[in-house]
């Protein structure tokens, strides 16, 4: 029997050009962020959520919580519901519930991780009136799956929040947004989560807790690339390291080599070596100001209907129609 968790022969190709491609980068090594996402990472995301220090999910959900009904009072009955990125689903559910007191509706959830697309699937099958159909691909391509076959005239709704837009860079971000707008049609909508710039004390921790779960997620890429690849990264010898970049208004997360080493990943046909003090880049998180998510949207070809800022946790949701 293989492993339940055992990557696709396509997936581990993929990820053994991006370990190659990203690891032999220079002079800054780099991993793409996705990948944090196994069946262990997306266990310590979620953890994560709870922490004490990682505000941002607890506000995300307070402001879906609070405006669900707005959203769905402002866009009429909507059909279809899809989301980017889905999680656990804990958020969704209160838009979930709000939708289905309109009319019957789908829910598609699109989900690299299997682990996190199950869980979300269990979470929310309950709620009456909703259909979930979980998809799992690549965010555009699973956006565009759903494009073709929805049904109806009625608005799509698509959710992309917890602010995952933050990891890309800003360039990207704009880009990435034409794309979702151009699987769209006018009139359908757009419910935008995005993490706020805020001071730097609270935002370095939210990276860096004091339990160090952020630092295990972080590592557990190593682990994987031990896994997947069958290499032999010894955790004991990197380090988790979050920084702030004020002329990107990012956190970045590094994985720190405390020595000088090398390293054998045989699953991509590469020996690596590390100076004492160099570091892996792992993930950006950026912090946007309120208005700078209007204008990136509008350059997309979006008209924004609402704005939610969330005041304890400086979150924003933005309802963004079509236009
Ligand atoms: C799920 C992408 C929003 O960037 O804050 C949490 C991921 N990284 N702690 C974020 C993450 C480190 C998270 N997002």
């Amino acid at each position: 029997m293989t492993h339940p968790t055992a990557p696709t022969a396509a997936q581990a190709d993929a990820f053994a050009t991006d370990v190659y491609g990203g690891l032999t980068q220079s002079p800054q090594k780099t991993l793409p962020s996705k990948y944090l996402y196994d069946a262990v990472g997306s266990a310590l995301f979620e953890v994560i959520t709870h922490l004490p220090e990682y505000g941002l999910t607890r506000a995300d959900e307070r402001l879906i919580k609070a405006h669900a009904q707005d959203v769905l009072i402002r866009l009429g009955p909507v059909s279809t519901l899809v989301e980017l990125g889905s999680g656990s689903g804990r958020k969704t559910r209160w838009v979930l519930e709000a939708c289905a007191l309109r009319q019957p509706c789908t829910y598609y959830p699109i989900e690299i991780s299997a682990t996190a697309l199950a869980h979300c699937s269990r979470e929310l099958s309950d709620i009456v009136g909703v259909k979930v159909l979980g998809i799992e691909r690549e965010y555009l391509p699973g956006l565009q799956e759903v494009a073709a076959m929805r049904q109806g005239e009625s608005p799509m709704l698509v959710l992309f929040l917890g602010s995952t837009i933050g990891n890309f860079a800003r360039p990207d971000a704009q880009r990435f947004l034409c794309e979702v707008r151009k699987l769209m049609r006018p009139g359908d909508a757009l419910l935008l989560g995005t993490d706020l710039v805020k001071p730097l004390q609270p935002l370095i921790k939210a990276y860096d807790d004091a339990l160090g779960v952020t630092a295990a997620f972080n590592l557990n890429l190593l682990v994987r690339i031990n896994h997947d690849l069958g290499a032999n990264f010894d955790i004991s010898q990197f380090q988790h390291e979050a920084r702030f970049n004020p002329e990107t208004s990012a956190i970045e997360m590094h994985i720190r080599s405390r020595i000088r080493q090398s390293v054998d990943i045989p699953g991509a046909g590469l020996t690596i070596g590390f100076e004492a003090g160099e570091t892996i880049w792992t993930e950006i998180s950026r912090k946007y100001l309120a208005p700078d998510v209007l204008a990136m949207s509008a350059q997309a070809g979006f008209t924004s209907a609402d704005q939610w800022i969330d005041e304890d946790w400086p979150f924003a949701e933005t309802l963004l129609v079509a236009a």
